[in-house]
């Protein structure tokens, strides 16, 4: 798909069909995933992969069977492949606690940190794997763990010291019933001009 297509047509897909990803497909848009940049080339990113019957492993946590009916979204729940992605603060007091690092001061403790780069870099990594996905004709949800965090990463075995970024569900959207969520009826903000403008050029 051509790049400005991609960015233009994108949307939330909240509705999946049954059908599996092939490997190839997935291994290529996790690939690509993982080819961001990253702060000091950190790639203090994971994502813990749930395919097929493995995702129930995720609803059982944060949607339990006696809720499941009434949820909004159930076609959602169909999605083939659920991606999880953990960052990694330690890595980065690591890295930049290293010799050609070292003088940044931002070894030793995550609140040195004005901007949490392993936050930024988790999230460049989330939008590459959706843009590949959408470039292979997927779609995607990133959505929220919110206080299901503890409960995923103890199920997922994930180590206690990462922090939750959020999940990507991926498939073949399900075009009959993909209607958009509440929030993606706001209004996009114009680029310049106005007091909601995105652009401030030379100064806000
Ligand atoms: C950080 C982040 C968290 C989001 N969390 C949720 C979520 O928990 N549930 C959901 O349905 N959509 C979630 N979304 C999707 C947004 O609602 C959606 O991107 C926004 O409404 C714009 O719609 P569009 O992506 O279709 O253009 C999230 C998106 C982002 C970037």
């Amino acid at each position: 798909m051509d790049f400005s297509e991609l960015i233009h047509k994108r949307r939330m897909t909240r509705s999946f069909l049954v059908d599996p990803v092939p490997a190839e497909t997935l291994n290529r848009i996790l690939d690509s995933a993982r080819r961001v940049p990253s702060a000091g080339n950190t790639q203090g990113f994971d994502f813990v992969v749930l395919e097929g019957a493995e995702t129930e492993r995720y609803w059982d946590v944060t949607l339990p069977p006696d809720r499941r009916e009434k949820f909004r979204w159930q076609g959602l729940l169909r999605a083939p492949v659920l991606v999880t992605i953990w960052a990694d603060p330690n890595a980065y007091l690591k890295r930049y606690g290293q010799q050609d690092k070292v003088h940044s001061g931002l070894g030793d403790d995550v609140d040195a940190w004005v901007t949490p780069y392993w936050v930024v870099d988790s999230g460049f990594a989330a939008m590459a794997m959706q843009m590949a996905a959408i470039n292979e004709g997927l779609g995607v949800l990133f959505f929220g763990m919110f206080d299901h965090a503890n409960g995923l990463a103890q199920v997922l075995r994930v180590p206690s010291d990462r922090t939750p970024i959020g999940t990507i569900a991926l498939g073949w959207p399900d075009d009959v019933d993909n209607t958009l969520g509440r929030s993606a009826l706001r209004e996009r903000r114009p680029l310049e001009g106005g007091a909601k403008s995105v652009v401030h050029r030379g100064s806000w």
